[in-house]
């Protein structure tokens, strides 16, 4: 089957969102460069931008995003809600828990989530979200936020770059090119049923029994310096607490852990 199937069609097929304008785009640089732009310009909550490529997709911290053509999903949405910038983590949270249960849905694997952001499937990395919000100074409230999700389906040819040893795919092998629809249909289901009361946390349950890292020990990378600490509970607010190696507890709202293989 052509793996350029993926229209607004394919995708509302799988999604019984009322009110979404879905575009997809054959190459951008960038689902999230883009759709910043259109909401600039008046685009409407519920606008949603998918590609089969990006040039220059974008991860958090600067990175870039590898996304070869035709083997990720990627998906920007748009959203405007009425909440306070310090609750915007609320938004990663919610695409994690969403796309966990949709991966869950369409795949048939398990599916955790790293703290924040990143979903795993076999223990490898398959999806990684980047939120980016506009502030209303007014309000101190966010203006718009648009949540971008990137998910690895099936393997590249070649497989994945030797620079990305965590990066692993949701499909071992390729599928029938309805998959993408169907997972982004699903992603946007989810997503938008726990966002209509996103303050409750609706999905917290299925965020936090997914959790790669809780209770567990890890790394905190911070400053382009690593220190060992235990992650020892998710806060209702979405940060992480640890406890660090000299015993003091610290809540984490960004930045990055990666899991520590237990001491032989
Ligand atoms: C990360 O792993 O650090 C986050 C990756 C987010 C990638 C997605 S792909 C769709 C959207 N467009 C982008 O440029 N980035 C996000």
């Amino acid at each position: 089957m052509s793996p350029n199937t993926l229209t607004p069609e394919s995708v509302a097929r799988f999604c019984a969102v009322p009110g979404l304008s879905i575009q997809v785009r054959e190459e951008v640089t960038s689902t999230n460069t883009l759709l910043k732009t259109m909401a600039e310009t008046g685009a409407a909550e519920g606008t949603v931008l998918l590609a089969l490529r990006q040039t220059a997709g974008r991860g958090r911290r600067d990175h870039t995003f590898f996304s070869p053509p035709d083997t990720g999903l990627y998906l920007s949405l748009l959203v405007k809600p009425d909440l306070p910038a310090q609750e915007a983590l609320l938004l990663t949270t919610c695409a994690a828990a969403s796309v966990a249960l949709a991966v869950e849905d369409c795949a048939g694997v398990p599916a955790q989530i790293k703290w924040v952001n990143d979903v795993f499937c076999r223990d490898k990395k398959v999806c990684g979200i980047l939120t980016e919000a506009a502030l209303d100074l007014d309000t101190g409230g966010l203006q718009y936020a648009v949540v971008g999700i990137g998910v690895n389906l099936f393997p590249p040819e070649g497989g994945f770059p030797p620079d990305l040893p965590e990066a692993g795919a949701v499909f071992e092998t390729p599928q029938e090119d309805e998959v993408r629809s169907r997972l982004a249909g699903r992603i946007l289901e989810r997503f938008f049923a726990f966002y209509k009361t996103l303050r409750t946390k609706p999905f917290w349950e299925d965020y936090q029994t997914r959790s790669l890292v809780l209770g567990r020990s890890i790394w905190v990378l911070e400053r382009g310096q690593k220190r060992p600490a235990v992650a020892v509970a998710l806060n209702d607010d979405g940060s992480l607490r640890v406890r660090e190696a000299d015993g003091t507890f610290r809540d984490l709202t960004s930045g990055e852990v990666s899991v520590r293989p237990a001491e032989g």
